[in-house]
């Protein structure tokens, strides 16, 4: 690893994913990998041409052609292996609809128990330009469980429907725009945080971009392993992180008072 950061309990690793999984055991894993080469950028140059986005800036970073790389079919399995190998608990990861079933025999084959393909509905998604299909309104959430028991989670009998613009409210199209070409909605990562972990666990994400899992697992009061390869969304991520420890609500930074300490007393 080229780097290592500590914030609170983020402990955020700047390097490839491969160097260091071995040596963490999470309770979780919620991730967000590149996709496979087929759905990989596919689309970003037609979105250039638009529009439709109003703020320039949010249009520059989402129709950029991507600079990262498209996952790998080694890489899949090697994250599938280690997670059922050394987790706890869940392991979600964003894929294209079309990949759901090489996810979930790559979990298996792993050792994890595949549970469901969830889905995240992106109401505000772009038009398909070329007009010769229906344009992708929605990602899958493949979800596997790597407990020894049987899996739980927080959410009883709700679906695994998440519907959420890409941008949070106030972040985007003019208000502090994305800054990672395939940022999460901070809102959407919070909801999964909330309904598959639990207060006190250490959620782990390998491919964390801008650092988006770790701003809501913090926020939550959850412990946070990142590993981002790129400098530049490290260092974005690290800035997020450090910004939403700062921003945890101050009853969680100190513990509540007894009424006698508040000089309350309880008059019998
Ligand atoms: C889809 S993006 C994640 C975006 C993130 N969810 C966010 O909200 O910003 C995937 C990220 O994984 C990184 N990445 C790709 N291969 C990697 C590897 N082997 N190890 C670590 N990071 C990697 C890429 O640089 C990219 O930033």
């Amino acid at each position: 690893m080229s780097r290592v950061e500590v914030i609170g309990d983020a402990t955020l690793y700047l390097g490839d994913c491969r160097d260091v999984l071995q040596e963490f055991s999470p309770n979780h894993v919620i991730t967000d990998p590149p996709y496979e080469a087929e759905a990989h950028g596919a689309g970003r140059r037609l979105l250039g041409r638009t529009a439709e986005l109003k703020d320039a800036r949010v249009r520059e970073i989402e129709a950029a052609p991507l600079d990262f790389d498209a996952l790998t079919e080694e890489l899949r399995d090697h994250l599938c292996a280690w997670a059922a190998e050394s987790c706890s608990g869940w392991l979600l990861a964003f894929c294209q609809a079309e990949a759901v079933s090489t996810w979930r025999a790559a979990m298996e084959a792993g050792g994890a128990k595949w549970r469901r393909a969830m889905v995240w509905i992106k109401p505000d998604s772009s038009p398909q330009l070329s007009g010769d299909r229906p344009a992708q309104g929605y990602e899958s959430i493949a979800a596997a469980w790597c407990g020894n028991r049987g899996s739980v989670w927080n959410g009883g009998g709700k679906r695994g429907v998440f519907t959420y613009g890409k941008h949070d409210p106030g972040m985007g199209h003019g208000g502090g725009a994305n800054e990672h070409p395939t940022q999460k909605p901070r809102l959407l990562m919070a909801e999964l945080v909330d309904l598959f972990t639990q207060e006190g666990q250490s959620i782990a994400d390998p491919f964390m971009g801008s650092g988006t899992t770790g701003v809501a697992a913090v926020q939550a009061g959850r412990r946070f392993f990142g590993v981002e390869r790129d400098p530049r969304y490290f260092d974005i991520a690290c800035r997020r992180i450090e910004q939403a420890y700062k921003q945890r609500p101050l009853f969680e930074a100190e513990p509540a008072k007894a009424p006698e300490q508040l000089g309350l007393g309880l008059g019998v």
